[in-house]
């Protein structure tokens, strides 16, 4: 038996009322939702026919999480704790019946409820960290009380989300529910009606483990200090949860607010927050229509078998796409499948996936030796030398096998698409798809959109991105595109401040304090300072050059700018340190203290410097696409939003009164916005 919503906000059956959470795209908690969540939930607990509550999300999942798009304003009632206090307050048991995601503020909507109920396919998180923020509704107070507190601190210091089964095994969901999970919520919820109501906030039994162990939080804290370097959000959500073990239930949810409140006012929020919505917005194209149709991609060619060969490949390959996998030679082809097999192993091995998946993603690889095996694939995607004129023969050669209407890309880092597809008779079908490497985990794609390149093709490749969970960035053509061409430029800074004074290790060090995985330096060692290197051309007259002679090509052999051991920790290299002063000498420089924040402002301003020209020319639509590069492809420090974010904070004046100082060229779009008092998001 079923009555209507009319105007309580819930329909009830059998005895139950549903109330239903229905704002799309996500259910986020909006000022609107939380509002009608308290009335409906009042008004079901005030009603006499109604035994117990079913809360529940309509399309995609149940929740999102609080509105972030509301962060920016002060708080507007009811507030998500005004919601969960009707929940604490009601009579009546009330079941959150979870499906799609259960993220954030839904999350601890769901936790203050007396029961959770799931779908298989729920997935239910504490994503607040990675927005620089805590769970600010209860989340580090409720969760440890529901799931103890090692499991809590696990899931809200990672942010990571657990599975349905998971969440079952740790206590954070009462009943999986197979088949219809309304129904079976309403089932659940006649089971339990009448039942003693016990609160999340009254159960301590859980917390029991965490007061006896007084050492638990220190230890968790330096287990995983490398974790959070630089990161605020998280040694914040330790002491909320700290809260959780040490303080009363309302003391230790003030204590969160409070820290809630700080880290949501405070820089790196704002930047994490900016990194969320800036990824969605690149993935938006300014002059391609949502509805242009897209091709489908059932079977992908791969020209190469190397490292970013296999990488791409295996992105496929996850994501179920059968792969031909072509190379020139036997060896070569076999040592490439062989790698790809053993990746996969490594994962099974760690337990992240399941032997019988290893076996269907090898299944969906032919390796094969002749161009011909791609004739009916519908991308190709070429990861061979990075040399135009083998690129041109290629997809010259290409577009003579492969069938009409499939796209041709290209991986290159730097060269122009536009010339490539010159070499077709279909450069509309040509397209640049620079993955990053390892090409199987780093998340960024940039997407290279030739002058002649079709919008279908464009959206073709945007939807793919998606399918094999990259972030992709659509960019124009030039040298070395966003990425490359801003690294460019802070790599001449860096192979200059070591002739004016500083030591790799010093700008290395500069960077890495600043947020970077790794240093100029560091990185070039890792890349191999052979990359485009010859002995026939070389001169001597660069320190990388000086190294190469030496049979110094970086990590691979033991020493670049640094030397390696065995297990490859690195120390500043006495031989570099002769090469680069040498070098100094010959050029008559008389070399002087560098101080950090030279070094700091010379590798960065001119990247900034970079980006606004890459800007100016239309090479990225967005200042926001370029940070989505640096943050996805070069590690850069998600708590500083991205170079032009950072630029944002530092101020255009400043940037281009210190690129002054320096020396250093400033483009017509810094200048301006110096003057002008301009943002590059505004
Ligand atoms: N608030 C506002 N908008 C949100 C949102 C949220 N919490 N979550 C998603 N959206 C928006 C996106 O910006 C996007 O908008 P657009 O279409 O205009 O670009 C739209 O919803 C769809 O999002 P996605 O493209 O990301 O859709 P997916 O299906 O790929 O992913 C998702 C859905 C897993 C929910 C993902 O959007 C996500 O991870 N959202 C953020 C979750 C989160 O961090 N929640 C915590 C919020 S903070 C909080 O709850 C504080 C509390 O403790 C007090």
């Amino acid at each position: 038996m079923q009555s209507d919503a009319g105007t309580s906000g819930f329909t009830t059956t059998d005895g139950v009322a549903v109330v239903t959470l229905d704002s799309p795209p996500v259910n986020a908690l909006s000022k609107a939702l939380r509002s009608h969540l308290a009335t409906a939930l009042r008004a079901a607990d005030a009603d006499p026919a109604v035994r117990a509550i079913v809360l529940i999300g309509a399309g995609r999942g149940f929740s999102g999480g609080a509105d972030i798009t509301e962060f920016n304003a002060p708080p507007a009632a009811p507030t998500l704790h005004d919601v969960l206090d009707v929940i604490d307050a009601s009579g009546k048991p009330v079941v959150a019946a979870l499906h799609g995601v259960a993220l954030g503020g839904g999350l601890e909507l769901a936790l203050t409820c007396t029961y959770r109920v799931a779908a298989p396919c729920a997935k239910l998180g504490l994503p607040e960290v990675k927005l620089g923020l805590l769970p600010g509704a209860g989340g580090t107070q409720r969760l440890p009380r529901v799931v103890g507190v090692e499991a809590a601190l696990d899931m809200i210091v990672s942010g990571d989300p657990v599975s349905a089964s998971k969440a079952q095994a740790i206590g954070l969901v009462d009943e999986v529910v197979p088949g219809d999970l309304k129904a079976g919520a309403i089932a659940f919820a006649n089971r339990v009606a009448g039942a003693t109501i016990r609160r999340t906030r009254d159960r301590d039994d859980k917390l029991e483990a965490a007061r006896a162990d007084a050492g638990l939080f220190d230890r968790y804290r330096s287990a995983n200090a490398r974790r959070f370097r630089g990161f605020e959000a998280p040694a914040a959500c330790l002491k909320a949860v700290q809260g959780a073990v040490e303080l009363p239930f309302n003391d230790g949810v003030a204590q969160e607010r409070a820290l809630f409140v700080q880290l949501l006012s405070g820089e790196q929020s704002a930047a994490q927050r900016y990194a969320f919505f800036s990824e969605r917005l690149a993935a938006k194209v300014p002059d391609i229509a949502d509805d242009t149709p897209t091709l489908p991609i059932k079977k992908v060619g791969i020209i190469g078998a190397g490292t970013m060969g296999g990488g791409i490949a295996m992105n496929f390959l996850n994501a179920g796409i059968p792969v031909a996998m072509v190379e020139a030679r036997a060896e070569a082809l076999e040592r490439g499948r062989a790698t790809i097999r053993r990746n996969y192993d490594n994962t099974a091995k760690k337990g992240r996936l399941k032997p019988e998946d290893v076996e269907t993603r090898m299944g969906l690889l032919s390796p094969g030796l002749e161009l011909e095996a791609l004739a009916d694939c519908d991308l190709v995607i070429e990861a061979v030398f990075e040399e135009m004129s083998v690129k041109k023969d290629l997809f010259g050669r290409l577009d003579g096998i492969v069938k009409q209407g499939a796209i041709l890309a290209s991986n290159t880092s730097y060269l122009n698409i536009d010339e490539i597809a010159a070499t077709t008779a279909r450069p509309e079908h040509v397209i640049g798809l620079h993955f990053f490497s390892p090409a199987n985990v780093m998340r960024l794609l940039e997407v290279v959109r030739g002058a002649k390149t079709d919008p279908s093709v464009v959206a073709t490749s945007m939807q793919l991105a998606k399918t094999i969970g990259k972030v992709a960035v659509l960019v124009r053509v030039c040298h070395g595109f966003v990425g490359n061409r801003m690294l460019s430029a802070r790599q001449d800074q860096a192979n200059t401040l070591i002739l004016d004074g500083a030591m790799p290790w010093d700008v290395d060090r500069v960077l890495t304090g600043f947020g970077m995985p790794m240093g100029p330096f560091q990185m070039a060692d890792l890349a191999g300072l052979d990359l485009g290197w010859t002995r026939e051309r070389s001169t001597g007259q660069t320190v990388r050059e000086v190294l190469c002679e030496a049979g110094r090509f970086g990590q691979k052999t033991g020493g670049g700018f640094y030397d390696y051991d065995e297990a490859r920790n690195r120390t500043p290299s006495p031989v570099a340190e002769r090469a680069i002063l040498d070098i100094s000498a010959h050029e008559g420089r008389t070399r002087r203290t560098v101080t950090d924040q030279e070094i700091l402002e010379r590798c960065l301003y001119p990247m900034i410097n970079e980006g606004a020209k890459i800007l100016d020319e239309g090479i990225a639509s967005r200042a926001s696409d370029i940070d989505v590069v640096w943050i996805n492809g070069y590690g850069w420090p998600i708590y500083r939003g991205g170079p032009m974010f950072y630029a944002d904070t530092v101020g255009a004046g400043t940037i281009v009164e210190r690129l002054r100082a320096y020396e250093l060229p400033t483009s017509p779009l810094l200048d301006r916005m110096a003057r002008e008092g301009g943002r590059f998001n505004k």
